[in-house]
Parts: C-alpha cells; structure tokens; sequence
C-alpha cells in the first residue's frame, strides 16, 4: 500500500474504525484524486497552508486580502468546489483522534503514551491515527494541517517546542490535549509530570550519596521537558551550596548520538564529573556507550541516573537508577480529558501533574561504599578498571 499522508487522508472514513501510523511528510504527499482539486491543491497554488485557505473560505476576517485574493484565484482556476455534505456527514460522524508524538523511537515512553491514549480511545469508539513528529517543527505543523483538514475529533499532541501553532486545529473547532510537555502560554489541557522535582530528587539523591562533580545532559531546550530537568538539576545544585559548572551541562538531542557526544565531552572535562544526570532514556543509553569506550566503569568512575525506566534497567550489569514516569496513565489522562472535551465539557483548561518515582539502583551507589574509596580527593578515585589501565600505562 502506497505510504503517505494525502492517501491516509484519503481513507479517514468516519464509519471505519482504524488505526495508522502516518510517518511521512505531508508535503510529499497531498496529492488529490485525478482531476479532482482537494484543499492541499488549493493550498499549494495559492502558496498558503490549508489552515489558510479554510479560513478563507469559512469567511474567517483574520486572513489578509491579499492572501483572500490569493485563494480565490487558486479556488476559481482549480474549480474547487468543497464538498459541503461530505464535510457535514464528517462534522458529526468523525470517530478519528490524531496522535502526534514528538518522536516514537523513545521507547518505551513514547509507546507507553501512545497505549494509554488508544486504550481510552478503543474503549469510547474511537480511532487513531499516529503521527511521528520527530522533534520537528514543522513535521508537526504538517500533521496539525492534517488533522485540521481532515476534521478529526480531537488531537492529543506532545508539542515540539514554542513555535507549535495549534491554531488549525483550534480553528477548526477540534478538541486538543497536550501530553508530557508544556506549551507556554497555550490555553490547553495538560497532562505532564513535574520534571524540575524529579530531576532535583534524582540529583539531590546523588549529592546525598556523596558525589559533587555532577554533571547534566539534558533534551532540546526548546521543550518544556529538557529545560525544567535541566532546572531541577540545578536547584538541587544549589540547594546543596554547589555552583553549578555551565562546563558540566550539555543539551542534546535526546537520542543516542547526542548522549555519546556529549559525554564524550563531559570526560574530557578536568577535573571529570564524578556523576552524570542524563534526562531521557536514549541519551543515556548513548551516555553509557561513551563510558564504556573510555575503559570506565560506573559507578566507580562515574555514578549515573537516567530518565524514563526501561525494563532492563534492572537487568545491565551495573543495574541503572532512574526517574521512572507514568508513560501509560500521560496517555490515559490525556484520552480522559480529551473525551471529556468531546464531550462538552468547556471549564478552563486543566493541568494534570502525575508523579514520578526515583529507582535507586546500584549505578549511583554512595561513594563511600565504592571499592577504593577513601578520604583522598573525591573525582580522582579510580575504579579497579582504571587501576589497571593505569598500572598498563
Ligand atoms: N522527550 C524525550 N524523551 C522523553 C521525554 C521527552 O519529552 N519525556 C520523557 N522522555
């Protein structure tokens, strides 16, 4: 079967009851039936996105003339000619959510998130169609013109940053919720959990346990969920009375590469980090590949705490500390609230903050429990796997 977004359009059929995945960029693929101009037609001739001219042709008074002349042109050499009942039967009978998610290889967060909010979904007789946004800006922005176009019920949608504009679908009258990330100033439900405590609980378990060069890397700082880890490690910091050293923080890409990039240079600090918060699970995983290539071990050369648990956490063989969240009940209360909105229901927007937990495991044992710890200067204990390099040198 052909992959793309204008065929997945296509077949959006309010009576079925599916489940997609949509992962390519809409701009490749919004093609129309032969001879039949659709909206992404229109869109395209006029140079404006579909958001555009669905404004203009509800009489939206937003719009700017001479984007309103645009369109019109585009509309009358095109012949295009909305189909009014097909919409309508749409308008009452759509039983599709779009779920946009900001990247569905973190795994499993991402796909604990998406279960929830299909659990939910399936239970109340709804669809989905899932959208890979990458951390993309304007992926999304693509799959939000999508989701407006083809009139879904509602949108759960973890944004991608700042610059994530609802308004097509909130134009359009569809019901959004907003799943583990913030979108500051967008008046939406939100379901998130409080990463600046988490992230202050997991670092302040590391001061407590003894170690004080402590090192972050957090996410793209564009997303509420990189930057408030990234605060919560440093109140803890702080809390303690230790300033915190800007050459021990890096913002990655939350993937592996970034992970091994950036610990790769948070080694060569000197003096090295004696521990190292990494603020989603494939940085760390990326983190502890960067070790591991110097000849270090953890925690005897550098105690570490990752985000999101993983199921073989436990199972490595330095087993992994980590902020453990509610992947699946994100998505749950996010389909909740979602339904809730469909429902009717039209009070002020709500934050719900779910809470996470700390898995203390031995990746980030107390220092003083180290082999080879004494009262020497703290970083430059060495783990017997650096003793022996040592000795080889
Ligand atoms: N991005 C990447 N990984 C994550 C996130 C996020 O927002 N939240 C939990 N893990």
């Amino acid at each position: 079967m052909p992959r793309g977004v204008g065929r997945i359009g296509r077949e959006l059929r309010p009576e079925l009851v599916w489940t997609k995945v949509a992962n390519v960029p809409p701009a490749k693929a919004n093609s129309s039936r032969a001879g039949v101009a659709s909206i992404f037609d229109v869109a395209r001739r006029a140079g404006v996105s579909t958001a555009t001219v669905s404004r203009v042709l509800n009489g939206n008074t937003s719009v700017g003339s001479d984007l309103v002349a645009r369109v019109g042109q585009a509309v009358k050499e095109l012949n295009y000619s909305p189909n009014r009942v097909a919409r309508s039967l749409r308008l009452r009978h759509n039983r599709v959510w779009a779920l946009v998610i900001s990247d569905i290889r973190t795994g499993p967060f991402f796909a604990d998130v998406v279960r929830g909010v299909e659990d939910v979904a399936y239970e109340a007789g709804y669809s989905m169609f899932l959208c890979n946004a990458d951390e993309d800006g304007g992926k999304e922005a693509g799959y939000l013109q999508l989701a407006a176009a083809e009139n879904v019920a509602g949108v759960v949608l973890t944004p991608s940053g700042p610059g994530t504009d609802l308004t097509p679908v909130l134009e359009a009258g569809i019901k959004v919720v907003l799943a583990d990330r913030r979108l500051p100033g967008r008046q939406a439900d939100t379901v998130i959990t409080d990463n600046v405590l988490a992230a202050s609980d997991a670092v302040g378990h590391l001061l407590a346990n003894g170690y004080r060069r402590i090192a972050c890397i957090t996410g793209p700082l564009t997303t509420s969920t990189a930057s408030e880890r990234l605060l919560g490690y440093r109140a803890a910091l702080e809390a303690c009375a230790v300033v915190p050293d800007v050459a021990l923080t890096r913002s990655a890409d939350f993937r592996e590469e970034g992970g091994l990039l950036a610990m790769r240079e948070l080694l060569s600090a000197r003096p090295r980090p004696d521990a190292v918060f990494v603020a989603n699970n494939r940085m760390t995983a990326g983190a502890l590949q960067a070790v591991e290539e110097a000849g270090l071990s953890v925690p005897g050369d550098l105690a570490v705490v990752g985000y999101d648990e993983v199921p073989w956490a436990p199972l490595l063989r330095t087993a992994l500390s980590t902020v453990s969240q509610p992947a699946y009940e994100i998505g749950h209360e996010s389909a909740r609230l979602l339904l809730h909105r469909i429902g009717g229901y039209a009070g002020a927007p709500r934050t719900v903050v779910l809470p996470t937990s700390l898995n203390i495991r031995a990746s980030s044992a107390p220092r003083s429990t180290l082999p080879g710890s004494g009262p020497g200067p703290g970083p430059g204990r060495q783990s017997r796997a650096g003793a022996r390099r040592r000795a080889a040198r």
